[in-house]
């Protein structure tokens, strides 16, 4: 069953989040304050998936007004090959599309064949005209928790 996430589910998915290979946490953005800053801003875009209860899927998306964006998207590893990432993106697209969206982006690190060939096979393509910038824009500490790649 798949239900909109909310920040009290924050320690469940911040726990599969961290025990997932190919996910790259930071420790600002995927603090309890970062992700609660998100989801104030996108309410209505990100879903968790529960088994008996459980926090088994999530993904983590949001729009600016212009792009969605999809972030760590982490089906634990029992349950997986059973369609509730499938499930998950399908929910988060139509949320996107209520919201007037009309193109969703994501970044996959390169060295996650296995992501990269889950969002190739659905049509998702690597834009390779593109090059991703990307500049901290703080002081505050802002690390990998684990190195991801
Ligand atoms: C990528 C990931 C989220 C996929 O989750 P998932 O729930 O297994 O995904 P789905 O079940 O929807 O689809 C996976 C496969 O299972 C198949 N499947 C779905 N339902 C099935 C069923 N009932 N029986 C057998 N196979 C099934 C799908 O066809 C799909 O196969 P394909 O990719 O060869 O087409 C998961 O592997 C994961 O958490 N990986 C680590 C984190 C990661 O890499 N995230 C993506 C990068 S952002």
């Amino acid at each position: 069953m798949i239900r909109l996430m909310t920040i009290a589910d924050y320690d469940e998915v911040f726990d599969l989040w961290i025990n997932t290979k190919g996910i790259g946490l930071r420790s600002l953005d995927d603090s309890i304050e970062g992700i609660a800053h998100f989801l104030e801003r996108n309410p209505n875009t990100s879903y968790v998936s529960e088994v008996d209860n459980k926090i088994v899927g999530v993904i983590l998306s949001g729009n600016d007004g212009r792009r969605g964006y999809i972030y760590h998207m982490v089906v634990g590893e029992k349950y997986r090959k059973q369609g509730i990432a499938t499930e998950l993106i399908d929910a988060a697209v139509k949320a996107l599309k209520a919201e007037g969206i009309t193109r969703v982006c994501l970044n996959v690190l390169e060295s996650n064949e296995q992501g990269k060939q889950f969002w190739n096979k659905r049509g998702w393509n690597k834009l390779d005209t593109l090059g991703f910038y990307s500049k901290g824009i703080t002081d505050k500490e802002n690390t990998f928790l684990i190195k991801p790649f």
